[in-house]
């Protein structure tokens, strides 16, 4: 039974004193979570101090980058090991934005994920999704299989139980428009199926499927509920904690 996860990528909101106070608050409400992996991605000025506040907690810590080099002249850039020795154990890869703003290809996130998948512990959570011009062309499977098949190459079935893939349609991020549980959850049989083709059916089950795009709490339910989605990858809604605890409380609802 895969695990639901509801993960909050907080992008490049919160300063440190914010980012303390949330987690402060956070920690004392979810104590009789026990179904739900919950887990909260800072900017990475705040990452040491929530590994810290959250150590022992029902919530986990994530960056939203790492460099696929393991360490060197890399002016700016922050390293698996890095990440991990503060008590990180999750790290997003390959966000939409990242490609679009930042110039990551399919390459550099196949590189990113295997750097994390040769530390110790590191979770990947490697994100895909089509933007609106390609869905309305009828491109939406063509690119998601490309970006799924491209993100894992080399990377070995037992490698494969350590990884998270988030579907996060370009259209629905930031816009309030989200995609509808049915298109969702085509997108994420697809990928299901994707990786049985490239794997085993055994890998294919075991793998979690997150969603993201405008995920709030009046509509995670719905989102939830169908078969092949196990959780939320939040970006706004996940910013304001009432908002957040509300789709982590709905999440371990459905879960029991
Ligand atoms: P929003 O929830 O703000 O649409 O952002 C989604 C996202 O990009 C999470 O990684």
């Amino acid at each position: 039974m895969r695990k639901t996860i509801i993960a909050g990528n907080w992008k490049m909101n919160k300063n440190k004193s914010e980012a303390v106070a949330f987690a402060n608050s956070l920690k004392e409400k979810i104590s009789n979570i026990e179904n739900v992996e919950i887990v909260v991605c800072p900017s990475f000025v705040s990452l040491v101090t929530l590994c810290d506040i959250l150590k022992e907690t029902q919530a986990e810590v994530g960056a939203q980058n790492l460099h696929w080099e393991a360490s060197g002249a890399f002016t700016g850039e922050v390293s698996a090991e890095m990440i991990e020795a503060i008590g990180c154990r999750y790290v997003i890869i390959g966000h939409s934005e990242r490609r679009q703003f930042f110039n990551e290809t399919d390459d550099k996130v196949n590189k990113k994920i295997k750097r994390a998948l040769t530390s110790c512990c590191l979770i990947p959570i490697v994100c895909v999704g089509e933007t609106l011009d390609q869905r309305e062309q009828g491109k939406t499977n063509a690119i998601i299989r490309t970006q799924v098949t491209k993100a894992l190459e080399s990377i070995s079935s037992m490698q494969m139980q350590r990884l998270i893939i988030a579907y996060e349609p370009v259209w629905a991020i930031g816009t309030g428009v989200t995609a509808s549980p049915e298109q969702a959850e085509e997108v994420h049989r697809l990928i299901r199926d994707l990786i049985e083709e490239l794997y085993d059916e055994q890998t294919a089950e075991g793998i979690s499927i997150l969603y993201g795009g405008s995920v709030k709490p009046s509509n995670i339910a719905d989102l939830l509920k169908q078969s092949n989605i196990d959780g939320g990858l939040i970006g706004g809604a996940s910013l304001e904690l009432d908002s957040f605890i509300e789709m982590i409380k709905i999440a371990e609802h459905l879960s029991n």
